[in-house]
């Protein structure tokens, strides 16, 4: 790996110098130049004056596409192959046409190293100037996505101590005519028809404390237990559990291979991390369910922000895209689009994602892609 990483740089560093492009315009018309040179008669000084200077073209291209390993690759090529045009005829007959020829062999080289150093100046500062812009809009997305979460976080709040209190004004009396309906189905002969309207009268009623109870799991989630773990294992469970229904809507379910960085470990509860992301891959398979085909994939992989480390889970489904306008409604209690959802789905997964001190965000995929929930999570205390 680290060879391979060698040799790839390597790679890299030799490629300004010998790209297609710089043979193109610098190291073939260098030969030309010399070539034409060389077969120069020696009366016709003026062209042998023009065809040293031409090396200055050839020279200059390379330190504008290579910087200064560029120019100099060039220059110093250039002038090994002038150097015995220039002396080995001259150095007996005219000393001082040498020295000329030399110092214009060492204006070469300086002309190399000039250029070169101002490209090469020019493009670090370019490059500076993009990686700030690049975290300047990656800070800018942070600071949306916590954004959208704390106002979704606050109307959540509000909404649970709502519900909290209807739940638990209709948890008590139901109780209560629960207990009465009991009592009164005693007292009804089994074959008689009123005991028929009375086992349906307590279906019905426990059908309201189950409706009460999940209001009640909404607007007051369980305290949760949170250890070091892997998000990884958690992401396995919920493939695995979510693998039949997968299978009878004709979706295939496929972990994504990560080949980057290790993920770091968080602090998380496991029961409630899976009961999240089991609820968005429910979704998933919902929204893809009666085509008869469709993929559902997980992946997990680390991710910097704002200077801290997160492990993120990225879950997409290539279903039908969400209305831009409901992307942030979806997480409200009680949203669904769906004939008997409930719409407390995504609200619960929310208010673990708080709890967790996690981003939960949606996004449609580009080009109907599909849909694509993120769960990003601090890293543990350790991997901080
Ligand atoms: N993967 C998805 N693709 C398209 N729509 C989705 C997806 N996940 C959730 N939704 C939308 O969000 C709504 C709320 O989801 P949820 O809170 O889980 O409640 P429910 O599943 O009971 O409808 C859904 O009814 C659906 O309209
Ligand atoms: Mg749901």
């Amino acid at each position: 790996m680290g060879e391979k990483r060698l040799l790839n740089g390597w790679a890299d560093e030799l490629r300004p110098v010998f790209s297609p492009r710089m043979v193109l315009v610098a190291w073939i018309p260098c030969l030309l130049i010399t070539i034409l040179h060389y077969r120069t008669l020696v009366e016709y000084a003026w062209a042998h004056d023009v065809l040293r200077r031409l090396y200055y073209l050839p020279i200059l291209f390379a330190a504008f596409s290579g910087g200064v390993r560029g120019g100099i690759s060039v220059s110093v090529f250039a002038s090994f192959i002038y150097f015995p045009h220039a002396f080995l005829s001259l150095v007996a007959r005219d000393p001082g046409d040498a020295l000329e020829k030399g110092l214009e062999i060492l204006l070469y080289n300086i002309v190399a190293v000039v250029a070169g150093l101002l490209v090469d100046r020019e493009r670090r500062e370019r490059e500076k100037q993009e990686r700030l812009a690049r975290k300047l809009s990656e800070a800018l997305e942070e600071q949306h996505r916590i954004e959208s979460q704390l106002i979704r976080t606050g109307r959540l709040g509000a909404l649970g101590e709502l519900t909290a209190g209807i739940a638990h004004e209709i948890k008590n009396p139901l109780h209560t005519m629960k207990g009465t309906a009991e009592i009164l189905r005693d007292a009804i002969a089994p074959e008689a028809p009123e005991r028929r309207m009375l086992d349906l009268h307590m279906e019905e009623i426990d059908r309201l404390a189950q409706t009460a109870e999940r209001f009640l799991t909404f607007a007051r989630p369980a305290p949760s237990d949170r250890r070091p773990l892997d998000l990884r294992e958690v992401v396995n469970r919920v493939a695995s559990l979510v693998e039949t229904q997968a299978r009878r809507e004709g979706v295939t379910t496929v972990i994504d291979r990560y080949d980057g960085a290790e993920p770091p470990a968080v602090m998380g509860d496991a029961d409630q991390l899976t009961q999240l992301l089991l609820n968005i891959a429910l979704n998933g398979v919902q929204a893809m369910a009666g085509r008869g085909s469709g993929t559902l994939s997980f992946s997990v992989f680390p991710e910097r922000q704002g200077g801290k480390g997160y492990s993120c889970v990225a879950l997409r489904n290539d279903g039908p895209e969400i209305p831009e306008d409901h992307l942030e409604r979806i997480f409200d209690p009680f949203y669904t689009t769906k004939d008997g959802g409930t719409g407390l789905g995504l609200s619960i997964c929310s208010r673990i994602a708080d709890q967790h001190d996690g981003l939960l965000s949606v996004r449609n995929l580009p080009e109907g892609g599909g849909v694509e929930f993120t769960l990003a999570l601090p890293a543990g205390r350790d991997d901080a």
